[in-house]
């Protein structure tokens, strides 16, 4: 029994007793014995009901946790991370581009609309300076509020004035210059999410082609203030104009997985977000892993689903808590992103997203997404997540989602492993091989909101 397991029976004994001990002293103030019975019916209707409330309530939770309704400890028992295929990835749009999960920065999450083209080169130059992109971050993204809010006499798209004088074209040779790559924003509406700035429906051709001139590499597609048509019909449009442009520009489909863009997307798109905003909040965290979860069969090289950028280094979440973020992100073959201000980074910030080990999981050529294979524990908080990776080696992240330490148990089977396997693990953030070996199972115990990843090497 975990500990957190075991805690919640002792809750649950004490609500038993101090709840038997309250009628206790309910019938005794009735005394109903001294009373004629009709004098204490309100003691028998209450009495009535606290009954069925909190046996429906206990019945529920044991129920739930003990017979049927209790989640498998293997979710995906026949799932065999070394055998299962990703989908038929002929249906895939192919640019040549984002044969691996795409690696990079934006300001969105840290700065949001406060930004100016001074900021961005401040960033780029950081970037350069902390050896980003030798570790694979190449775009340089510009989020919302880089357009005017309305299109020039030509009915151009235009930098906004004030924040980027130099205009977009001057930022993008900039960011070549310094050996990255350029991404820009824009929106399948009249309007980008920030509400008043220029967007691209209707004039997809004109704003990709315009983009394509500006040497504009990465292309991401926001979803507000449409014409209600659906999404599949206005993200293809796009889609189509950036093919038409004959610049390879990796397409990142912002539609929030409002029409399961899994199912559609990998056509015209090399990522797709599968849920809503980032926020450098823990409940955050845990939403958008789940459904990204969900779709991890649609994601391979080419095409991703994208659980949005990361948060670690704004500063709102534990250490505990952006190691995990940063090692989900990595085994769902999410794009990294960094959306932090890098110029000001904290060294213990920066260790996690220069993890060399876990971006070389991302970044694994055989490009299949780890997922939830096993979910333990009376809260049902401690999990397994695994994916294979190339040469039959198998990544692992023991996530503990629950509020304390806790052991949690990996079995060979939730991996596909065949009986008698063996093999080396290797702690990525520790850096160092385990002493023992994998041999059919394992127990670990894992920090509250914390995590373990691991790399499995059948010896
Ligand atoms: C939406 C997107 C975000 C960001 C903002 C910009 O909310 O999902 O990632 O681009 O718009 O306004």
């Amino acid at each position: 029994m975990s500990s957190q397991t075991r805690v919640l029976h002792i809750v649950l004994l004490k609500t038993v007793y101090l709840y038997f001990k309250w009628l206790a002293q309910a019938f005794s103030s009735c005394r109903w014995l001294v009373k004629p019975l009709s004098r204490c019916r309100r003691y028998w209707v209450c009495c009535g009901f606290s009954f069925a409330i909190m046996f429906s309530i206990i019945g529920t939770w044991y129920l739930h946790a003990f017979i049927g309704c209790k989640p498998p400890s293997s979710l995906h028992s026949n799932w065999n991370v070394l055998k299962e295929m990703p989908i038929d990835r002929r249906m895939i749009h192919d640019n040549g581009l984002a044969q691996t999960p795409p690696m990079g920065w934006s300001h969105w999450n840290h700065f949001e609309c406060n930004i100016n083209e001074t900021i961005i080169r401040e960033n780029v130059d950081a970037m350069i300076s902390l050896g980003l992109p030798a570790l694979g971050y190449q775009y340089v993204n510009i989020d919302d509020c880089w357009a005017d809010f309305d299109r020039d006499s030509e009915g151009n798209l235009i930098a906004h004035p004030a924040t980027f004088p130099s205009g977009i074209k001057a930022l993008a040779d900039f960011v070549h210059k310094s050996g990255l790559k350029f991404g820009l924003y824009s929106d399948a509406g009249y309007k980008t999410c920030i509400g008043n700035r220029a967007a691209s429906l209707g004039h997809e051709l004109q704003d990709a082609l315009r983009f394509a001139s500006w040497g504009v590499d990465h292309l991401k597609y926001d979803n507000c203030y449409h014409d209600g048509s659906p999404e599949h019909v206005r993200y293809a449009a796009m889609g189509e104009a950036l093919n038409k442009t004959g610049r390879p520009i990796l397409y990142s489909i912002c539609e929030w997985g409002t029409e399961t863009p899994a199912l559609w997307a990998p056509k015209y798109g090399n990522s797709w977000r599968t849920s809503r905003d980032a926020k450098d909040r823990w409940k955050r965290v845990k939403l958008l892993a789940d459904d990204n979860n969900i779709w991890a069969a649609y994601a391979g090289p080419g095409g991703w689903n994208d659980p949005d950028m990361l948060q670690v280094g704004n500063g709102r979440m534990s250490l505990a808590e952006y190691r995990s973020h940063f090692s989900l992100w990595a085994l769902m073959k999410a794009p990294l992103i960094i959306g932090c201000d890098l110029r000001m980074l904290d060294k213990r910030y920066l260790e996690i997203i220069t993890n060399k080990e876990i971006i070389d999981v991302n970044q694994d050529p055989l490009g299949v997404q780890g997922r939830k294979v096993s979910q333990q524990g009376f809260c049902n908080c401690l999990e397994v997540w695994a994916g294979p990776l190339s040469g039959g080696r198998i990544a692992l992240v023991l996530w503990n989602r629950g509020w304390m330490s806790d052991v949690i148990i990996v079995k060979g089977h939730d991996l596909g492993l065949p009986l008698g396997a063996v093999t080396t693990i290797r702690d990525l953030w520790a850096h160092k091989n385990l002493p023992e070996k994998f041999t059919g199972s394992m127990q670990v115990k894992v920090g509250s909101h914390g995590c373990k990843m691991y790399l499995l090497t059948v010896t």
